[in-house]
């Protein structure tokens, strides 16, 4: 055999190159690349993937007899709700968020849940058996048919999945795994990537539905180079404040279900709930109307949803006034400023804006923008808005007012939730009236503004 190579693979696209360097040659990123022992090159048939490489002839669409896939839920149901109705046969699903969201206790109550008709195992590397049954003891759940396997090294793994057949297992975590086809240590980009392509092989061949716990890097996306998103068929992220008691699990990929759909839980001391309603959880409970405060009628996959959006306009005494938002897009703050000073002649070059997403949920849609502004100027002029009033809608650079997708469905929940007056998108109005709402239909940011006054 020869002897092994040292190349340096990018933590970030996963391209190699032979040299150190302080940027990618691939992606331009900076000091991505880390040291890892390439295995001698194999021949075509001594491929560890050659058996996936059985060839098929080429046929075309109509010849090909395309397949229900069967899904399987998991029994929470708003963890259903973001794989798109249940965990499909033979899919990988990759779950990632911060160290202590709840990752761990969702997928041992989702396990402990499916058990009950199908078998399950979970494969823990981050804590001993002890600590899983402790934690299920905790729980409170059935654990009688949960098999446990306390197990790093990915050969033994897919022995073990391989022999036991489970309808689902879950690994905790992809980065502690290590195969011994390779040198590097646990955790680094050569062995998560080889650990999730293995298992991807395995969830393939066998119909198995694999779910993989990631972790995720300082900035918040999946740690691993980028090629384990493409690997793998759904990828899901853990959201949400750890100082407050509401997790978000949002879909970010999904190749059997929508993206951007959101399961939202409350972690309690018996675990995470599913929270069926929660849109009543992004609004704050004020005595009285108060300024700087508008309520967003946004859309979070199939699933409306409301949320407080806060702001408050402070005279500044910097040479620079600050612009800071929390769950909502920074840079487009630093626009909508210079829209509403162009459009709407509002000035706020010598004040502080802070502008706050209630509850901990990010909202990356433009259509924030309208009741971002509305939330301006009712701090900036120290008066609340009118009662019961929800928002939505894009702001253009020439002050158009852009409408936002799904218009009815945001109008329906806020009608449902009691409110009484909805400034929208003039191409959002609906044709037939919405019993209890009264529509402020609007095509330019002046205009908006006006009906405040
Ligand atoms: P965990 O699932 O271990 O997080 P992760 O796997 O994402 O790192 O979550 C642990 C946190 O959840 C910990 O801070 C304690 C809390 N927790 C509860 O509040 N209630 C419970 O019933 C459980 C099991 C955990
Ligand atoms: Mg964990």
């Amino acid at each position: 055999m020869a002897k092994p190579r040292t190349v340096y693979v990018c933590a970030e696209c996963g391209g190699t190159t032979p040299k150190w360097q302080g940027k990618c040659p691939h992606c331009a990123a900076w000091n991505t690349l880390e040291e890892t022992v390439e295995s001698a090159s194999p021949t075509a048939a001594s491929h560890r993937y050659a058996p996936l490489a059985a060839s098929t002839p080429v046929r075309t669409l109509a010849d090909i007899e395309p397949r229900e896939t069967p899904r399987q839920p998991t029994g929470l149901d708003e963890f259903d709700r973001v794989l798109g109705g249940g965990l499909v046969a033979g899919a990988v699903v990759l779950i990632g968020g911060d160290p202590g969201i709840g990752k761990s206790t969702l997928l041992l109550q989702a396990l402990a849940a499916l058990s009950a008709n199908s078998r399950v195992l979970y494969v823990t590397g981050e804590e001993s058996a002890e600590q899983v049954a402790l934690r299920a003891r905790r729980l409170g759940v059935p654990t009688g048919n949960v098999s446990l396997l306390a197990e790093i090294r990915l050969e033994s793994i897919q022995a073990a999945v391989s022999e036991q057949r489970p309808t689902v297992a879950v690994i905790d975590s992809i980065q502690t795994l290590y195969s011994s086809e390779l040198t590097a240590a646990p955790g680094s980009v050569s062995q998560v990537r080889e650990c999730a392509a293995q298992l991807t092989r395995l969830a393939k061949q066998t119909g198995i539905s694999i779910v993989m716990i990631g972790h995720v890097t300082k900035d918040g996306a999946l740690a691993g180079p980028r090629v384990l998103e493409h690997i793998v068929d759904t990828v899901l992220y853990f959201e949400g404040d750890t100082h407050s008691s509401f997790r978000l699990v949002r879909a970010f990929k999904n190749r059997f279900g929508a993206v951007n759909e959101l399961g939202v839980f409350a972690m309690t001391d018996r675990g995470l709930r599913g929270v069926a309603n929660p849109s009543a959880l992004f609004l704050s409970q004020h005595e009285q109307q108060v300024s700087g405060s508008c309520v967003m009628a946004t859309q979070e996959g199939t699933r409306p949803l409301l949320v407080e959006i806060q702001a408050l306009v402070d005279s500044s005494h910097a040479p620079n006034p600050r612009r800071l938002t929390v769950g909502l897009e920074g840079n487009r703050l630093a626009m909508l400023l210079a829209v509403l000073h162009r459009h709407a002649g509002v000035s706020t070059f010598d004040q502080d804006v802070f502008v706050n997403a209630v509850g901990g949920v990010r909202i990356t849609e433009p259509a924030a923008d309208l009741p971002v502004l509305l939330a301006i100027m009712s701090s900036l002029r120290d008066r609340p808005l009118p009662r019961g009033l929800i928002a939505f809608g894009e702001v253009g650079l020439a002050g158009e007012i852009r409408p936002a997708p799904r218009g009815q469905e945001r109008l329906r929940e806020a009608a449902k939730l009691g409110f009484s007056v909805a400034l929208i998108p003039k191409a959002n109005a609906p044709r037939q009236p919405i019993e209890g709402l009264e529509i402020w239909a609007v095509d330019r940011l002046d205009a908006a503004m006006e009906k405040l006054r």
